[in-house]
């Protein structure tokens, strides 16, 4: 099992299946007493503790501090710091001329024991309109992992656009601590300037063919293996492709460098996402993530896919990504079979062979060995078409307007190499010898096949990578 700090991207849902939720629960009770009594303070949130006591003494009311008022029995309840936030804002987009996304996270004990509801008004610039409201709705997209910190995606739907004229305005979300509308934060989620809404867009066709929106990286990321990641995947899904990184941690100096001749040729972005440690949400925060570049990019590709970078894509039909993603367009979303690969069985080859630096084989070059265990479940991963998604999860979204695909193993798969890019260094790590096609070879109990499908990419997209950004110094 994986320790915390020490992952990257792998995926998270293979730990926490057996967790055990008692402390989890009793954590969650004393976290809501103490938001209760928190919000059962008279005075504004604003205003410190600390202040309070200063003044009860220099007024010397100091019995007051042991509880001794004129009701002797009457007890004081004094609160020091908080819990968790009402609503920590990460990202805000326009999702269409009349809708927008708030994206952030909230306490959690708040959400399972009372009524928070959301309101948004937009304020325009002109003085002469008026401002126009309407009740949100939330989503909870990773509710049941959250931790003291819940995902939330408030979605601000109003009947036309407010800002139809282009003069610019504010939308501001009212976060209600409960059922009462007496107290609340607002918050400035989106300000448009005059003159900069573009309707255009919304509209077809989009910028990109495919978007991946990968999750929060963390831990001691290989570069190497990064670096294999990216070349293959800007082959895979072509030229009219962009990648979204989240940086928790993850993206050390070496693996920046990797990343940085793709970032400068506009086919990669990194998010630094690093702030995300000070809320203690489900894993780095990956619902967060993925939600908040679901909607950065709503519009901005016609499919958008989500897996890990120890992840990589295959066609097993030998047909074009095109194609495929063509005969499932009638569909929101597809998901997408993990073939479950050792993240340490290499063949023992000839050890007297030279090996040249040119030579150097990649990662998925030398994991050629394939778990041939059938009809367990696995993991799946997905790509949905952005624009009908209201939010999303990590293997599938719940929350969009159409039908879902599973049946694709055929078509897409996934070569899942668990662990793979936490090991610095060769990823081989036990030698057996090349079994003959189809015979399976049992390594800790688990029945291997040899798989070289991805192995035979290999030439192609070293020589893609050398064309797309010049060659790059070789590691293991
Ligand atoms: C306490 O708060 C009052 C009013 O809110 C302010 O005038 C005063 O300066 C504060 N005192 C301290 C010690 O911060
Ligand atoms: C608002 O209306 C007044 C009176 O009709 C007009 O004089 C003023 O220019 C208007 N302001 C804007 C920003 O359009
Ligand atoms: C992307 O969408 C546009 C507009 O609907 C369509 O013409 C194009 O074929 C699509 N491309 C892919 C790869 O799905
Ligand atoms: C999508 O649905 C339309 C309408 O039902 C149908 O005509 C079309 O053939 C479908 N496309 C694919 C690729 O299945
Ligand atoms: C908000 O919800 C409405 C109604 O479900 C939907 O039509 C709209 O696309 C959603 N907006 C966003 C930005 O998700
Ligand atoms: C598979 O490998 C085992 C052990 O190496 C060998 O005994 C067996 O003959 C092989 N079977 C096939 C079909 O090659």
């Amino acid at each position: 099992m994986r320790k915390d700090g020490t992952g990257g991207g792998g995926d998270p849902f293979d730990q926490y299946s057996c967790l055990d939720v008692r402390p989890f629960v009793a954590t969650l009770v004393l976290l809501f007493l103490l938001t209760a009594v928190w919000q059962l303070q008279p005075t504004t949130l604003k205003k410190a503790p600390v202040n309070l006591s200063i003044n009860s003494i220099s007024k010397g009311k100091v019995s007051s501090i042991q509880g001794a008022t004129e009701n002797p029995g009457k007890r004081i309840f004094r609160p020091y710091g908080s819990a968790a936030a009402l609503f920590v804002h990460m990202g805000s987009y326009r999702g269409g001329p009349n809708t927008f996304s708030v994206i952030g996270l909230a306490s959690k004990p708040t959400h399972i024991f009372g009524r928070p509801w959301f309101k948004c008004e937009w304020i325009p610039n002109d003085p002469n309109l008026t401002a126009i409201r309407t009740k949100a709705y939330k989503i909870l997209p990773d509710w049941g992992y959250g931790r003291v910190y819940t995902v939330i995606v408030v979605n601000c739907t109003f009947s036309e656009n407010p800002n139809s004229d282009n003069s610019g305005g504010k939308l501001f979300v009212n976060a209600y601590y409960s059922a009462s509308p007496r107290k609340y934060e607002k918050i400035l989620a989106v300000d448009e300037i005059a003159g900069s809404y573009d309707e255009s867009l919304f509209s077809l066709p989009h910028k990109y063919e495919y978007l991946y929106c990968g999750s929060s990286l963390y831990g001691d990321l290989s570069a190497s293996r990064m670096r294999e990641w990216i070349a293959y995947h800007a082959y895979f899904f072509g030229p009219k492709s962009h990648f979204v990184f989240h940086d928790a941690g993850g993206i050390s100096p070496e693996v920046r460098d990797i990343l940085e001749p793709w970032v400068r040729a506009g086919r990669a972005t990194v998010q630094d996402i690093r702030g995300q440690a000070e809320y203690d949400g489900y894993y780095y925060n990956q619902f967060l993530i993925v939600n908040d570049c679901l909607h950065r990019y709503r519009h901005a590709a016609n499919w958008t896919f989500y897996f890990d970078v120890d992840e990589y894509l295959f066609l097993p039909g030998g047909r074009s990504l095109a194609s495929v993603v063509q005969e499932f367009s009638n569909y929101t979303q597809f998901t997408i079979m993990q073939n479950p690969m050792s993240s340490k069985l290499c063949v023992d080859k000839d050890h007297n062979q030279p090996k040249s630096r040119e030579m150097r084989e990649w990662g998925f070059e030398k994991l050629v060995f394939r778990n041939s265990i059938k009809g367990v479940r696995r993991d799946r991963k997905y790509a949905i078409q952005a624009k009908n998604a209201y939010a999303t999860g990590v293997h599938m979204s719940e929350n969009f307007k159409g039908k879902t695909l599973h049946r694709t193993e055929d078509k897409i798969r996934y070569y899942h190499y668990h662990d793979s890019i936490n090991i610095l260094g060769d990823p081989c790590r036990e030698f057996i010898p090349k079994p003959s096609t189809g015979n399976v070879t049992w390594f800790e109990k688990i029945p291997y096949v040899y798989d070289d499908s991805l192995k035979r990419m290999g030439v192609k997209v070293k020589q893609f990578e050398a064309q797309s950004i010049g060659t790059m110094p070789d590691q293991n």
